[in-house]
């Protein structure tokens, strides 16, 4: 073995382990053989090995900053899990994560803390994508990188990159199942349907509504398709927040305004699970899901657990899933790369435009989930068939 100055630098102590391990060496043949310096080589030898693999895998003192909407939403305790998983796998394991509880000033206050504290990546999902401006030049003036986590952050040039799900193609998937299930290609109607959109100040909610209207405007057109409410566009059919209850209470009194004369709903174009659940819940007070008066095709998105269950139970009709493991996988290549300054993974630059740039994206794909095909999310391991609650209803 030869000795070189320089070898092993790479943690405090490591080059002062690397000269003692090379004079016990020198000592050992210098001793023939001695058998207690044989062991202080050896002891020396795993340190050093065992300082090598933690140099390689533990970033040091590198903290990630995680700003997190809020817990009620299933999703995003996924989301937050894969990310810290796959940071955790490339030698991040020092996070400062935060929850906002959909508040905006507390999602922009918990920001300013992790700037304080001195985080080198932010990973944000905003709650108001459109409030972070100000926030984010106080980042990017202490050299803090920053990506967009599922929504885009607007109108700021200080945002590194997106990672996100192809949310044009969410909406479309939606539409295409009630354009399919409706058989809107070949039967003439009219079916009577109602549009639902996201949270107005989510730029989502313009994508999955957008892709939606890509499929469903032509029959709109045409007068095959009749929204007998007339309210349409995200300003008219927004749900702050993301909010069920809220959706419910759409759904009420949509019913009472425009279907109480009789006429039958056909489809509800919703565009995540959890408004999906609370427009069930309204259609059924209202004398759906029975024999005489089935529910309607009721869309969603996130694959959450409460939907799933639901569509087994036959309510609601189907769901988009997003394998939250991808984004967490993407989101830590991009923290590694952001951190050594390396190419970050991109497969958009086109697309995601903030109003000030357009942002650099990775778009992760969809599926369209209904009864035919939810097992895939057994198969390929996003849900455990063994785990509660599924053990008592996958046989
Ligand atoms: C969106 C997200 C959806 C859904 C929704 C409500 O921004 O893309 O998957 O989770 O928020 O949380």
């Amino acid at each position: 073995m030869k000795c070189t100055e320089g070898t092993g630098g790479c943690i405090p102590g490591l080059r002062r382990f690397f000269k003692d391990l090379c004079l016990s060496i020198k000592i050992y043949r210098r001793n023939k053989m001695k058998r207690a310096y044989l062991i202080r080589a050896v002891v020396l030898v795993s340190v050093l090995i065992f300082a090598a693999v933690s140099c390689s895998k533990d970033s040091g003192g590198i903290v990630i900053g995680i700003a997190m909407p809020t817990h009620s939403d299933e999703s995003w305790l996924r989301h937050t899990q894969y990310v810290r998983e796959n940071c955790e796998k490339l030698g991040y394991t020092k996070f400062d994560e935060q929850w906002s509880e959909d508040v905006v000033s507390a999602q922009i206050s918990q920001i300013e803390n992790m700037i304080t504290k001195g985080v080198k990546v932010l990973i944000v999902a905003a709650v108001d994508g459109s409030s972070l401006t100000d926030v984010l030049k106080k980042a990017a003036d202490q050299g803090i990188k920053v990506i967009a986590y599922d929504r885009l952050i607007m109108n700021t040039p200080n945002v590194d990159c997106y990672i996100t799900f192809d949310n044009f193609k969410v909406g479309v998937a939606e539409a295409a199942y009630i354009e399919e299930k409706l058989d809107l290609k070949n039967k003439s109607g009219p079916f009577y349907i109602e549009l639902f959109g996201g949270s107005a100040d989510d730029n989502n909610s313009y994508f999955f509504y957008d892709g939606a209207l890509s499929i469903l405007q032509s029959y709109i057109d045409s007068g095959k398709l009749i929204v007998k409410s007339g309210q349409f566009g995200i300003e008219k059919t927004a749900i702050q927040n993301w909010d069920g209850a809220v959706a419910q209470a759409r759904m009420d009194n949509l019913l009472v305004a425009y279907y109480a004369d009789g006429t039958k709903l056909d489809a509800v174009l919703s565009p995540y699970d959890g408004l999906s659940i609370g427009i069930i819940s309204s259609l059924k007070n209202a004398g759906y899901g029975t024999a005489a008066r089935p529910l309607p095709i009721v869309t969603g998105q996130d694959a959450e657990v409460a939907s799933i269950q639901s569509i087994i139970n036959g309510e609601q009709t189907q769901t988009v899933w997003k394998d939250f493991r991808k984004p967490g996988a993407v989101c830590a290549q991009m923290v590694d790369a952001l951190v050594k300054g390396t190419t970050v993974p991109i497969n958009d630059t086109s697309t995601y435009n903030n109003g000030v740039k357009v942002v650099p994206s990775y778009l992760c794909d969809v599926q369209s989930i209904d009864i035919t095909n939810f097992m895939d999310l057994f198969t390929s391991g996003f849900y455990n068939k063994n785990e509660a609650p599924w053990n008592t209803i996958i046989k």
